[in-house]
């Protein structure tokens, strides 16, 4: 049996929802650096994604618990957002696939009015847990299928969003179209899209084709380091819907 992390000196809606993780697996804490920002945040997380893969044995979507893991391309956009606070600061801002919460967690520290989204209810759980470690109030938090997505769930009182963010959500090919098409609708006109990703394929092509639909993109990369992994490259890429069109 492994130790609890409830702890006597967290407030109780941190040891409310650390109690209801544990219910489903094993948790452990990582401390993330974010590097250009000189930044740690503490990530409480689950000990091992191969514990998890029994509870999305019968996901009709097949989509693997990948909102378990610390991901680099979380961390660099997280860190970015913090060297660059203006592009969200007391902004509207949605977040698609927010995994464990560490850009959630960096844009609620600059004053973002984040709407943070995932598949996975254990992803918006562990995404208000991070940022409550961070000593900020939780995001509001939305169960979503980018691949069957409900244009009111992610449109904010009849508005589209000036910014959203995206770290390593295209991963698989199934997701370029959709997740192309979900901008297409929610993003406003010359509004932005970050998108982080560790050069993936898919990803690449998404941007292509979001070029040939009008998107302006800029793109830098962020080395790292990142922790317990290999010290790859993340691209960190600015995206800038035309002014009509999709
Ligand atoms: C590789 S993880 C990245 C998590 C986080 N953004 C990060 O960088 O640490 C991909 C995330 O997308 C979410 N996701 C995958 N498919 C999805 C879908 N169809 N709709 C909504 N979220 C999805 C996963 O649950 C997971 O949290």
């Amino acid at each position: 049996m492994s130790e609890s992390l409830i702890h006597p000196r967290y407030p109780p809606e941190i040891n409310a929802r650390i109690a209801r993780l544990e219910a489903l697996t094993r948790l452990e804490t990582t401390v993330v650096n974010l590097p250009g920002a000189d930044v740690r945040l503490a990530v409480i997380h689950p000990a091992s994604i191969d514990d998890l893969l029994d509870t999305v044995a019968h996901d009709p979507e097949f989509n693997l618990p990948y909102w378990a893991e610390i991901w680099p391309s979380g961390i660099a956009l997280a860190d970015a957002i913090l060297k660059d606070p203006a592009l969200v600061r007391g902004k509207p801002v949605l977040e698609l696939g927010c995994g464990l919460g560490i850009t959630a967690a960096a844009a609620t520290m600059v004053g973002a009015h984040l709407v943070a989204t995932d598949y996975s209810p254990y992803s918006l759980l562990l995404t208000e847990l991070t940022c409550l470690l961070a000593h900020q109030p939780p995001p509001q938090v939305r169960q979503i299928n980018w691949r069957a997505a409900d244009a009111d769930l992610l449109q904010r009182s009849g508005e589209r969003w000036p910014v959203v963010l995206a770290a390593d959500v295209i991963y698989e090919a199934r997701d370029i179209e959709p997740v192309l098409a979900v901008l297409g609708r929610i993003v406003a006109p010359n509004g932005l899209v970050w998108l982080a990703e560790p050069g993936r394929e898919h990803a690449s092509t998404a941007l292509n084709l979001a070029r040939a639909r009008g998107w302006q993109i800029e793109s830098t990369t962020h080395t790292g380091p990142w922790p317990g992994g290999p010290d790859g490259v993340v691209h960190l890429h600015k995206m800038i819907k035309a002014p009509a069109g999709d």
